[in-house]
């Protein structure tokens, strides 16, 4: 949530600056701003809107410097104006500082600066910490130097609490930027003679795959040719420079109008990556050695919980179904921002699985603090390679689906699902699941990317159908068992990106109250493949039609011929076993958001209020 962008090197810095800005638009576009070192002088420049109203404001007169710091802002504390949005200056105007997260106390630590004479320009929390840096830098005094900046910096950060992940500039030293992290995360790009930093690497991929992933309490100190990290305290610390796993043309759009509509299309890739060399055919199992845990130790297991947030907590319970029935475990899906406040008994038995594509979303990474401090083993499903997730959990899956930039994610879940489908398989072989349906499992998945890719052809037809229904009031989405969670997930999907009125309910719960909103206005979509459930499905869309509610049915190729006697429009999927339907159930639930956004005008992969990673509580 929020992105920042920071360069100090030989090129102009200013186009740099705002051309990864829009690589992280998706982060939070309600503002942005950056800052640049010229000389001895820092030329700001801020507006409303997307970067690109920002580039437009530097176009005619572009601000010349070789070091610079950006923000593009997700707005917490303070309302959307240009005054609120990042840099922020100290009380001198001689330091600028961006950031990500949230000061918790800077009320009160506003009140001590007003007291001493700090007057503040902005309501942001971020300008609180802007001065109490620069007002420690000029109670140091003395020659300007790095050591100076980075005492006044320590000084300022042991006062603050809550989280951030910062970049600062100080005039008096045109060749240093320092970046600085607590719960926000921060990378260092390390080019040649020149470096980056940036709160995800795909701002900076295009210049450099070499980054070192700070860690919380790191603070970095960067020049031209040349970074040291030390901690708070001021030791120094070691890092390790790794190489980023996807390069420039992975961020891009390629011949696609919209980020999502290229990821719906990557799905096929996505799930043959999550299940690359993790299938067994001599176990008749799955294989996930970065859970980092012994045959005993999967043995062991009594209890899940799985925790996520949005999208990824619909993946949770599509894995809560799957890993039932396939292990007879016990399954408990928390929202991960619930989690973290309850006291949910957690004994030895009982493994924390949490579920995040960033790795980064505050509530998930404060759930799995949470378990750890109870001592529970703790496991993460992360997409972001190196997030704090994934180095906070004792052990995890990699989804490997490549940068998804769409803020509507698509085919994270469907990688998500698999994986927990995999989790199942291997604590199912380790219990009551016999070799042949273990086998079963294993050829079902393996034809699964081309049952996605046959799954895609029915864009069109969603689109069609999202035509037909562009002046409904709502939307309702219906599913049984293994597809209630999906009946979730096309809701938020529908909500997120078009704003159109959707829910998501079990099939069956029809009758306990939404009936009432059914008329000819409000569709439902019902996914009723040819499964155990589909004569109790058939019986729902009777009863929605029989109060004239259209129905849109997702069906596979058994259920058709029934379906086409009840629903209005029917969408067929291929066949494949029970617990993998949803993996391909999504899809069309997708597309239908999709259009309906695209016909509805709306910025499908920027929607209003959202952003891709949400790093605040
Ligand atoms: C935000 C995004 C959702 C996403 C959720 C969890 O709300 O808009 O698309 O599902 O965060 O994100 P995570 O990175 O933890 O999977």
């Amino acid at each position: 949530m929020c992105g920042i962008v920071g360069y100090i090197g030989s090129a102009e810095a200013a186009p740099i600056l705002i051309d990864g800005l829009r690589r992280l638009e998706y982060r939070g576009y309600d503002s942005a701003g950056l800052a640049v070192l010229d000389g001895g002088a820092l030329d700001i420049r801020k507006c409303t809107g997307r970067i690109a109203n920002l580039a437009a404001l530097c176009e005619a007169d572009m601000p010349l410097g070789q070091t610079g710091i950006s923000h593009t802002r997700w707005a917490t504390h303070g309302g959307v104006t240009a005054a609120n949005a990042h840099p922020h200056l100290d009380a001198n105007g001689r330091l600028a500082l961006v950031h990500n997260g949230v000061i918790e106390n800077y009320q009160q630590l506003r009140s001590t600066l007003i007291e001493a004479g700090h007057a503040f320009l902005s309501e942001t929390d971020t300008e609180v910490l802007a001065h109490l840096v620069g007002d420690h830098y000029d109670r140091i005094g003395g020659t300007p130097s790095r050591e100076r900046l980075l005492a006044a910096l320590r000084r300022a950060l042991g006062q603050v609490s809550g989280t951030y992940g910062i970049a600062l500039l100080h005039q008096d030293l045109p060749e240093l930027m320092v970046g600085a992290r607590r719960g926000s995360p921060l990378v260092l790009g390390v080019g040649k003679n020149e470096h980056f930093l940036a709160s995800d690497v795909s701002a900076i991929v295009t210049h450099t795959q070499d980054a070192v992933y700070l860690n919380d309490y790191d603070i970095v100190a960067v020049e031209r040719g040349h970074f040291e990290i030390t901690a708070l305290t001021g030791k120094g610390v070691l890092h390790e420079i790794s190489r980023v796993e996807f390069t420039a043309g992975d961020v891009s759009k390629g011949d696609y109008p919209h980020y999502m509509l290229k990821e719906i299309h990557e799905q096929p890739d996505a799930v043959r990556d999550a299940l690359r060399g993790r299938l067994s055919h001599e176990e008749a199992s799955a294989k996930l050695g970065g859970l980092n845990m012994t045959p005993g130790d999967l043995r062991d297991i009594r209890r899940l919980i799985l925790a996520g947030c949005g999208t990824a907590l619909h993946a949770a319970l599509a894995g809560e179904y799957a890993i039932e029935a396939l292990a007879h475990l016990p399954v408990e899906v928390e929202f991960a921002s619930e989690l973290r406040y309850r006291n949910v008994p957690m004994d030895p038995g009982t493994l924390l699985f949490v579920i995040s594509q960033s790795g980064e979303t505050a509530d998930t990474l404060a759930a799995l603090r949470e378990g750890r401090r109870k001592g529970l083993r703790t496991l993460g499903i992360c997409n972001n390679v190196a997030s704090t997730i994934a180095r906070e959990s004792d052990g995890g899956v990699y989804m490997h689906a490549g940068p998804e930039i769409g803020v509507a994610a698509t085919k994270t879940f469907t990688s998500q699902t698999v994986i927990l489908v995999l989790l199942g398989l291997l604590l199912g072989r380790m219990r009551h699941l016999s070799t042949t349906e273990g086998i079963r499992l294993l050829e079902a998945l393996e034809a699964l990317p081309d049952l996605i890719r046959t799954t895609l052809q029915v864009g069109d037809r969603m689109r069609e159908v999202a035509q037909k229904y562009l002046g409904c009031r709502g939307m309702m989405f219906l599913g049984r068992q293994f597809n209630y969670p999906i009946a979730l997930e096309g809701a938020l999907k529908m909500k997120e990106i078009s704003y159109l009125h959707a829910e998501g309910h079990p099939s069956a719960e029809l009758k306990h109250g939404f009936i009432a909103l059914i008329d000819k206005d409000l569709p439902s979509v019902v996914i009723a493949p040819d499964d155990a459930v589909f004569e109790k499905n058939l019986g729902n869309i009777e009863e929605i039609k029989a109060r004239k509610g259209p129905v849109i049915a997702v069906g596979t190729e058994g259920s058709g011929l029934a379906l086409e006697r009840v629903a209005d429009d029917v969408i067929l999927i291929p066949k494949t076993l029970d617990v993998l339907t949803p993996i391909l159930s999504v899809i069309p639930l997708q597309f239908l958001a999709y259009h309906t956004a695209v016909a509805l005008g709306c910025d499908v992969d920027k929607p209003r209020n959202l952003a891709k990673s949400v790093t605040v509580e």
